[in-house]
């Protein structure tokens, strides 16, 4: 018997037009990643200053997402109910549910104070807290358990990227840590591809290197989950994305958004990013 992907694949083959119009249907992204930036006061004025000028553009169609650090969560959840589409993101969480663990902060802390977006497995950590696989995988289920996202990077290095080796790279990263998950949740994940050599560095991936690989990563999902499920889940571009090159970069086919770091902390820059995105 032919399963409901089956049919779902057929008339996506059937009708290309209306395979298109599915495809714009993936939920959009600018998700600011603040780092390790800002206190609470100027943490807050930031905020402030985004919604300002958020207010006065036309970006209801994007999700937007602050992952501010954990000391000004719940300060900003409050401000953030102003506006129904920005969400609170957390940069981290621990990979153990609760317990003896010093200094770290679990999935239902962040809950309980409005989070609804984690980053995991940044290069950042991967790189200077030697967060491996494992753990990655350990804290994406925790945060699905808890029925929020996990917003999860892959991206290789210089070196991998030199010796073009990035596609076997990236998709290992992503098959040890998301694909013993089953087709319900992997919809419920929000990936990034963050090439590590483009993060801050001011160096950005150029437009046939990111659709490249973002295309590739969507065959993956396809291969594991089908080519309906791979087509709703958004894959975000990360490393040097600002309001200039944006447009660009969220034009490509298979990009649905950015994963903005530096930029994230310039209000009228942030604002720009978002307005990047054609309706
Ligand atoms: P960047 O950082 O925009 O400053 O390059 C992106 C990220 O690390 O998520």
């Amino acid at each position: 018997m032919a399963s409901l992907t089956d049919f779902f694949n057929a008339i996506t083959i059937c009708d290309q037009n209306e395979h298109l119009t599915y495809l714009n249907m993936r939920t959009k992204y600018v998700i600011g990643n603040w780092k390790m930036n800002t206190d609470l006061s100027s943490g807050l004025k930031l905020v402030e200053e985004i919604f300002e000028i958020a207010q006065h553009t036309d970006s209801e169609h994007i999700k937007v997402v602050l992952c501010s650090p954990f000391t000004h969560l719940s300060e900003l959840g409050k401000f953030l109910q102003k506006l129904p589409h920005f969400s609170l993101g957390a940069q981290n969480t621990s990979h153990k549910k609760n317990g003896a663990l010093t200094g770290e902060i679990s999935v239902e802390m962040l809950k309980s104070v409005g989070v609804e977006y984690i980053i995991v497995g940044h290069s950042e950590r991967r790189d200077h807290f030697r967060e491996s696989d494992e753990m990655i995988k350990a804290k994406v289920d925790l945060i699905l358990e808890e029925g929020m996202k996990p917003v999860f990077c892959c991206g290789e290095p210089k070196e991998i990227r030199e010796a073009d080796q990035q596609n076997a790279y990236v998709l290992k990263q992503i098959e040890n840590a998301l694909f013993h998950l089953p087709a319900e949740q992997i919809t419920k994940v929000v990936l990034a591809y963050e090439p590590v050599w483009a993060i801050g560095t001011g160096l950005t991936a150029n437009t046939d290197q990111i659709q490249a690989m973002h295309q590739t990563i969507r065959q993956a999902l396809a291969q594991k989950y089908g080519q309906t499920i791979a087509d709703e889940i958004s894959i975000l571009y990360g490393g040097s994305c600002k309001a200039s090159n944006a447009p660009e970069i969220f034009g490509l086919t298979d990009v649905d958004g950015g994963l903005i770091g530096g930029a994230s902390l310039i209000a009228n820059e942030f604002v720009n990013i978002i307005s990047a995105h054609q309706k």
